[in-house]
């Protein structure tokens, strides 16, 4: 099998508390997985441990086959690896297109060149539009981000993430403090991606899971509880015990 991202044995510790404790997985090129579970249950900190931003305590971490474990995060980046964050991260006084012409322009080796020749701008600028007419935003363009609504702001994280041609996208949480409308959106939004782009998508909302991904794991307390299809985790008694709020305890894995 052709694996975009493969997580084995992962542990972070956080001082006393494991945050995330053995956490196994595979995700084959070309899924749209999600993990879904509760606040603190260790889904921004497994992702922070797969970008890179935090070390594991222990296990291993395999990029597109590569043992990435000991890696920096910009070399991670460069095997095509980008992300978006649970809480909003843009310019709000910059408009739109500004917006993504930095992330795009970060991006490309012309940016170190002064005198950048007339040809390199244009594709910058090709790039830029084929990213905001991708969410429906290329109308918008002049507008400061900040006017725009937060369903809209989300969506154009979700461009400054994919500026870079990643292969493997992780959200977190993008539909976080959405209306329902906005949410719905959202949904649309991320399903209607590249088919070749392998999403991992943190969802604190069952419901917006369900709409993208094909399957779920579900994290609780840093422990991979159930995964599998929709309705395999749907109809799972450990999943539906946490979401229905009875009680759990903290354990190992
Ligand atoms: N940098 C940190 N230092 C100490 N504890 C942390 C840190 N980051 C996260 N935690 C703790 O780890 C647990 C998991 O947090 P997090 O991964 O943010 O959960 P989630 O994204 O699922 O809501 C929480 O108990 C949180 O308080
Ligand atoms: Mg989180």
């Amino acid at each position: 099998m052709d694996r975009a991202l493969e997580l084995e044995g992962l542990c972070r510790r956080f001082g006393g508390l494991e945050a995330v404790g053995d956490v196994t997985l595979t995700v084959p090129r070309g899924a749209r997985q999600a993990i879904i579970g509760p606040n603190g249950a260790g889904k921004t900190t497994l992702f922070n441990l797969i970008t890179g931003e935090l070390a594991p305590s222990s296990g291993r971490i395999r990029l597109f086959g590569r043992d990435v474990t000991s890696l920096p995060a910009h070399r991670r980046a460069a095997m095509g690896l980008a992300r978006t964050f649970q809480i909003t991260n843009l310019f709000r006084s910059l408009t739109v297109e500004e917006n993504v012409l930095l992330a795009v322009q970060a991006l490309r080796p012309s940016r170190y060149v002064m005198t950048r020749p007339v040809r390199a701008y244009a594709d910058v600028q090709e790039r830029v539009r084929a990213l905001l007419e991708r969410a429906g935003l290329w109308a918008k363009r002049a507008m400061p981000v900040r006017v725009l609504s937060y369903g809209e702001q989300r969506q154009i994280e979700v461009l400054l993430a994919l500026a870079g041609e990643p292969r493997l996208l992780l959200l977190d949480e993008p539909a976080a403090g959405l209306s329902p409308g906005e949410r719905r959106e959202m949904a649309r939004f991320i399903k209607g991606l590249d088919a070749g782009l392998t999403i991992l998508l943190i969802e604190h909302d069952m419901d917006v899971a369900f709409e993208v991904v094909e399957t779920i794991a579900v994290l609780h307390l840093g422990c991979l509880v159930a995964e599998g299809s929709k309705e395999a985790v749907r109809a799972s008694p450990a999943v539906q015990e946490i979401y229905l709020g009875t009680e759990a305890s903290r354990g190992s894995c």
